[in-house]
């Protein structure tokens, strides 16, 4: 099987969230009790993945630097990578060309959150042959790229903010591409809004066949957090379903043991570079249990 490597796109204008954007992008603002980020990368670790690429302004990557590192304590390979302004969510794939070299590529964006049953992203990485991306239903899909299917489920057009979308299925923002992804995304024309779109690129696929569109489950949780409200809205969703279980979602250190990156040493070494906190109790509650 090729290996799949991950890219975070955690960059972007993030101006619905001004005046919290104005210092660093709105992947470091905080979701209940962690930054945003944490919860894509553990869903790139949950989908078994070592290796990420973390792609933002020149402004924030310190910042990122300063989180995770080389990725080494969470027995990953992080590496940091600047768009120098955001024009595209397809652009991740020309700006990560040599860190993807010649594998497949499993791109995020930083301000998706996922909760439930994960597993089916993992099946999805290691079924990809050239592109999987996915449908979930919401009420308000003209907010986001609408994929339509026809009667056998097969998918037969997705349109980008559509005024009147053809379903109720918004595709997330979770990409699964095959290596072709980079020479496609060179070879598009950008927009009107002058981004290189991630829509364009799919459909690229789609007219050759090539696509795979997998419905996400009522059982799993999809929340973007780009706008104030939404933003408070995964914050109390988080903070919900942690308080009841007392398990963490977007615990990366948690999945990176649980995914056998890291052995119980490995998440010690790391409890022990955490000041005390709600955090440090937590790691340490996991390593205890799993004795
Ligand atoms: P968007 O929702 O398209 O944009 P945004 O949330 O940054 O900004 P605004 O509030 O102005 O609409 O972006 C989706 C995600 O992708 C978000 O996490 C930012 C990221 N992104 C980039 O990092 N670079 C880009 O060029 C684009 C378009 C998005």
């Amino acid at each position: 099987m090729k290996k799949t490597k991950g890219i975070i796109l955690a960059g972007g204008s993030g101006t619905r969230m001004y005046p919290m954007t104005s210092l660093y992008s709105k992947q470091l603002i905080a979701v209940y009790d962690k930054p945003m980020i944490y919860y894509p990368l553990s869903t790139l670790i949950l989908a078994g993945i070592k290796e990420v690429l973390i792609i933002s302004n020149e402004e924030t990557i310190p910042h990122y630097k300063k989180l995770f590192g080389d990725g080494k304590l969470l027995g990953m390979k992080i590496e940091y990578a600047v768009q120098p302004a955001p024009k595209g969510i397809a652009q991740a794939f020309i700006i990560g060309e040599k860190f993807v070299g010649k594998d497949n590529a499993f791109l995020i964006l930083g301000d998706n959150i996922f909760y439930g049953y994960l597993n089916f992203l993992r099946e999805a990485v290691e079924k990809n042959k050239t592109a999987t991306v996915f449908g979930y239903y919401v009420k308000d899909p003209e907010r986001y790229g609408v994929v339509e299917f026809d009667k056998s489920g097969k998918a037969i057009s997705i349109e980008e903010k559509p005024k009147k979308p053809k379903s109720n299925f918004a595709v997330p923002g979770i990409y699964i591409f095959d290596n072709s992804c980079i020479k496609r995304a060179k070879g598009l024309e950008p927009s009107p809004r002058g981004e290189v779109e991630i829509t364009d690129l799919i459909k690229t696929y789609l007219d050759e066949n090539k696509l795979s569109v997998a419905k996400i489950g009522r059982g799993i949780a999809w929340l973007d957090s780009g706008t104030p409200d939404s933003l408070l809205d995964a914050s109390t969703f988080i903070a919900s379903i942690e308080q009841r279980q007392g398990l963490k979602i977007g615990c990366v250190e948690e999945a990176a043991y649980q995914m056998g990156f890291i052995d119980k040493k490995g998440l010690n070494n790391i409890i022990d570079k955490i000041p005390n906190s709600y955090y440090r109790n937590y790691l340490e509650k996991i390593v205890e249990n799993k004795e």
